[in-house]
C-alpha cells in the first residue's frame, strides 16, 4: 500500500497513440508535426479530466524530443524526454490560472518567455483554467500571445470556452476535446485491470464508465474506490453498484416487464422496494427513461449502434424490446419525460412517480384500443 499511486497519475499517457477517445486531436497535432506547421497558441477546450493537460504535455515533450520515431512520436530516450519524465524540463512551464490569475502573475511568465531555451527547441507555455484570469491578466497576456518568440508555444487550457473573450479566441488554433465514450471508456479500465492484474466483470466496469459521465479520470477514480473496497479481489457487477449506490438495471427490466403485462401492483411494488432500499424516486425516473430509450434504439438495426449497454446487457434489452411495441416505447418515453420535467414541483413525489406507472400499465390496452378505433373508422369510410 505503501508505495500506491492513483491510477489517474500511473496511467497518464506519455505519447500521442495512447491518448483515448481524442483521435481527431492527436492527429492534428502530430500533423503539425510531421509538416513543421506548428501554430503558436493553442486553445483546448472541453470538459474536465479528457486528456487536456496530457496533450499539452505530450505535446511540448514531442516537439523537443531530439530523436523522433518514425510515427511523430517522443523517443523516451532522448535527453530532452528524460528531464520531461523527471518533470526537470526547463522547457515547460505550467501555470494555473486557477490560483494564479493576478496581472502580476502574467507578468512573471511574460518575463520569462523572453529567454531563448538553452537546450531543445522550444519552451512550451501551459496555461490551466485560462478562463480564470482576471481581465487585465488576460490584457497585459494579449501583447505576448500576438507577437511570441518563435521558440514559444502557448497551450491554453479551460473547461469553459464561453468565457474566453474573442480577443484571445480569435489568435488561437482550437482544439475541442471530446466526451470519451462509455465503450471507450471500459476498454481502458479493462487494459489497466489487466495491467494490474485485477478479476473483473466487464458490466462492472461499464457501470464505472457510465457513471463517470464522459471523464476519464473520474472513471479512474472510481476505479481505485472499487478495488479498495473489494479487497483485491475480482471486481464484480454487484460490488461496484452497492459501493456506487446505483440502481441496479435488473429493476428497470423488472418494472418494464409488469408494465408490458399491465400489472399496476406488480409496478408499484417494484417501485416501493426501490425506494425501500434507500434510492432516490427522481434518479429512478431518469432511469427509467433511459431504458426506454435503450428498448427504442433496439428497434431499428440501423440505431443498433446507439445503445450503450455492454455486449452481454445487449441480447436483454433486445429480447424487451421485441416485446413492447414501437407505439408504446415512444409514448412511454414522452410520459416519463413529462414526468421528470414536472418532477421538482410536485408535491407528493412519490404519488407522482406511482401516477406514471399507473399511466404506463395501461398504455398497451390504450394503444390497442385506439389501434382498433382507428381500423373502424376506417372500414365506415
Ligand atoms: N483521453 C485520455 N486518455 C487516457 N487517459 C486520460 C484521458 N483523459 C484523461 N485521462 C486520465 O485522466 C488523468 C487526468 O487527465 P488530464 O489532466 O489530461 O485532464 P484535463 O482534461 O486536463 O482535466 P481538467 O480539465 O480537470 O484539468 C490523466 O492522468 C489520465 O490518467
Ligand atoms: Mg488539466
Ligand atoms: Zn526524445
Amino acid at each position: 500500500m505503501e508505495n500506491f499511486v492513483v491510477s489517474a497519475r500511473k496511467y497518464r499517457p506519455s505519447d500521442f497513440k495512447s491518448v483515448v477517445g481524442q483521435q481527431h486531436i492527436t492527429t492534428t497535432l502530430k500533423n503539425a508535426i510531421k509538416n513543421d506547421h506548428l501554430a503558436q497558441a493553442f486553445l483546448f477546450c472541453g470538459p474536465r479530466g479528457v486528456g487536456k493537460t496530457t496533450c499539452a504535455r505530450i505535446l511540448a515533450k514531442t516537439i523537443n524530443c531530439e530523436n523522433r520515431t518514425a510515427d511523430f512520436e517522443a523517443c523516451d530516450q532522448c535527453d530532452s524526454c528524460l528531464s520531461f519524465k523527471a518533470n526537470s524540463s526547463f522547457n515547460v512551464h505550467e501555470l494555473d490560472a486557477a490560483s494564479n490569475n493576478s496581472v502580476d502573475d502574467i507578468r512573471n511568465l511574460v518575463d520569462q518567455v523572453r529567454y531563448a531555451p538553452q537546450k531543445g527547441k522550444f519552451k512550451v507555455y501551459i496555461i490551466d483554467e485560462v478562463h480564470m484570469l482576471s481581465n487585465q491578466a488576460f490584457n497585459a497576456f494579449l501583447k505576448t500571445l500576438e507577437e511570441p518568440p518563435k521558440y514559444a508555444i502557448f497551450i491554453l487550457a479551460t473547461t469553459e470556452k464561453h468565457k474566453i473573450i474573442p480577443t484571445i479566441l480569435s489568435r488561437c488554433q482550437i482544439f475541442d476535446f471530446n466526451r470519451i465514450q462509455i465503450a471507450d471508456i471500459t476498454e481502458h479500465l479493462k487494459y489497466i485491470a489487466q495491467k494490474e492484474a485485477i478479476a473483473y466483470e466487464e458490466e462492472a466496469l461499464r457501470l464505472i464508465a457510465t457513471k463517470a459521465d464522459g471523464a476519464l479520470r473520474d472513471a479512474l477514480s472510481i476505479f481505485d474506490l472499487i478495488v479498495t473496497f473489494s479487497d483485491g479481489n475480482k471486481l464484480t457487477y454487484q460490488e461496484t453498484i452497492n459501493n456506487l449506490h446505483i440502481l441496479d438495471y435488473d429493476y428497470y427490466f423488472k418494472v418494464t416487464d409488469a408494465l408490458l403485462e399491465e400489472s399496476i401492483s406488480a409496478a408499484l411494488l417494484i417501485f416501493d422496494e426501490i425506494l425501500k432500499k434507500g434510492f432516490d424516486a427522481h434518479n429512478f425516473l431518469v432511469g427509467l427513461a433511459e431504458h426506454f430509450r435503450e428498448l427504442m434504439v433496439c428497434k431499428d438495426p440501423a440505431t443498433l449502434h446507439l445503445l450503450q449497454v455492454s455486449e452481454s446487457a445487449k441480447q436483454r434489452y433486445k429480447e424487451q424490446s421485441e416485446k413492447a411495441s414501437l407505439s408504446f416505447l415512444l409514448t412511454a418515453l414522452n410520459m416519463a419525460n413529462h414526468a421528470d420535467f414536472s418532477y421538482r414541483t410536485s408535491k407528493n413525489q412519490r404519488l407522482h412517480v406511482e401516477l406514471l406507472l399507473m399511466k404506463l400499465a395501461n398504455l398497451p390496452s390504450a394503444i390497442s384500443l385506439a389501434a382498433l378505433a382507428q381500423d373502424e373508422a376506417k372500414k365506415k369510410v
